[in-house]
């Protein structure tokens, strides 16, 4: 049962003009209720306080809940997602998204969670880019490089929130405008993004963007996944649809090579653990502390869309698919992760959860060979990605 795109779809909100998701039929989505979940819950969307940013601005936290009783959250700050909630094979809930009970969490732990990322997904080596022979200088937050889009990038921002409801949906519209010069990037940037839970058991996030003067744009998600909830993620199990991937040096800049991940720990064209490998001994993997690199997923076009990546804990079932247009998919296997910070009663233990980030390649402003970031003003920036919650 596998997501279609539409070329004409039914929309309801302001970035819908691109293409979405067909709807499956009633009896499709019927089969996919998990046994012990009865008919108990609601397709509902609603508000609440998630507390004060330190210049006095109040956030929200969403709570979206579809008629199987999957839930997602997700906070106007930084428009992080705070949960998901999702089925294993016997109908038995886990939240599988790392993350705070409030808005202190991310203010004092900043390595992303569950956030939005803009303008640029990943590193842009050197903090350099040039755009028609003139060079921009960006946030250095990562020594010498720029990372997720700086230190005060998307994920660091209140956006203007407003949450909707479909027959078979329900979701909140983001609008952020980034001003000329943000982080060092040129351009006015309006972005919109649409996240959307349907009765499907798919959560979909839109992003769309226009600019007035020629700049990069490369938007992605950085939930930190653990499919059990909790512990570690070396014994569940990852598929990647990507042959090639991107090595990076030792700063995690990829070189421009692409390199085939047949007979190397980068092979996940076969779903195995994320243990199986990750402890040989091998240059990029020592250059990543583990998984940290930028697979090139085999699709026809740059803006194919298809599964990218599937992550499972085979012992429950439980099971997240990724799907996206985007031609490269970022497998960070919390390397960074000390098992120093707690939220939700979770220890976030060394390699307690991955990131899926599907994005155009990382550092592509300075690779001309990679499929292009650019974008100019009169055109539309457009980029989706899906994940699907099954029970295997
Ligand atoms: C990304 C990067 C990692 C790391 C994490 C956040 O996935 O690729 O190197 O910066 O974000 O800690």
């Amino acid at each position: 049962m596998n997501f279609k795109r539409l070329a004409l779809a039914l929309c309801v909100t302001a970035a819908c003009a691109q293409p979405t998701f067909a709807a499956e039929t009633a009896a499709a989505a019927a089969s996919q209720k998990p046994a012990a979940v009865k008919a108990v819950a609601q397709l509902s969307v609603t508000e609440a306080p998630f507390g004060k940013l330190p210049s006095g601005e109040s956030t929200t936290l969403f709570t979206l809940t579809n008629a199987n009783g999957v839930v997602v959250k997700a906070t106007n700050y930084g428009g992080v997602i705070t949960s998901m909630i999702t089925p294993d094979k016997s109908g038995n809930m886990a939240d599988i998204v790392l993350g705070f009970d409030n808005i202190d969490g991310y203010l004092k732990n900043k390595s992303y969670y569950g956030a939005l990322i803009g303008r640029y997904g990943n590193r842009i080596g050197k903090a350099q880019f040039a755009i028609d022979g003139k060079t921009y200088n960006l946030d250095k937050n990562d020594s010498a490089n720029h990372l997720h889009g700086g230190s005060k990038g998307f994920w660091a921002v209140l956006w203007d929130a407003k949450s909707f409801k479909t027959a078979n949906s329900v979701g909140i519209t983001l609008t952020h405008t980034s001003p000329d010069g943000d982080q060092g990037y040129p351009g006015n940037l309006k972005a919109t993004v649409v996240y959307e839970l349907t009765n499907n058991n798919e959560f979909t996030i839109t992003y769309g963007a226009t600019t007035d003067k020629p700049t990069h744009v490369n938007m992605t998600q950085h939930p930190y996944f653990n499919m059990v909830g909790k512990g570690s993620i070396l014994n569940q199990e990852l598929y990647i649809n990507g042959s090639k991937y991107t090595p990076v040096d030792s700063g995690l800049i990829p070189t421009g090579e692409l390199a085939p991940v047949a007979g190397t720990p980068f092979d996940f064209t076969k779903a195995h653990t994320i243990g199986q490998m990750i402890g040989q001994t091998n240059e990029q993997l020592k250059n990543g502390g583990g998984y940290d690199h930028n697979w090139v997923l085999n699709k026809k076009t740059a803006d194919e869309w298809g599964l990218d990546a599937r992550f499972s804990d085979p012992v429950s079932g439980r099971t997240l698919e990724v799907y996206s247009d985007e031609p490269g998919i970022q497998f960070y296997s919390g390397n960074f992760l000390e098992g120093k910070v707690e939220g939700k009663g979770v220890k976030f233990e060394y390699r307690g959860a991955i990131c899926l980030e599907p994005q155009h390649y990382p550092d592509t402003p300075n690779k001309p060979k990679f499929p292009s970031t650019l974008l100019k003003p009169g055109e539309e920036y457009k980029s989706k990605i899906g994940f699907k919650f099954v029970a295997k």
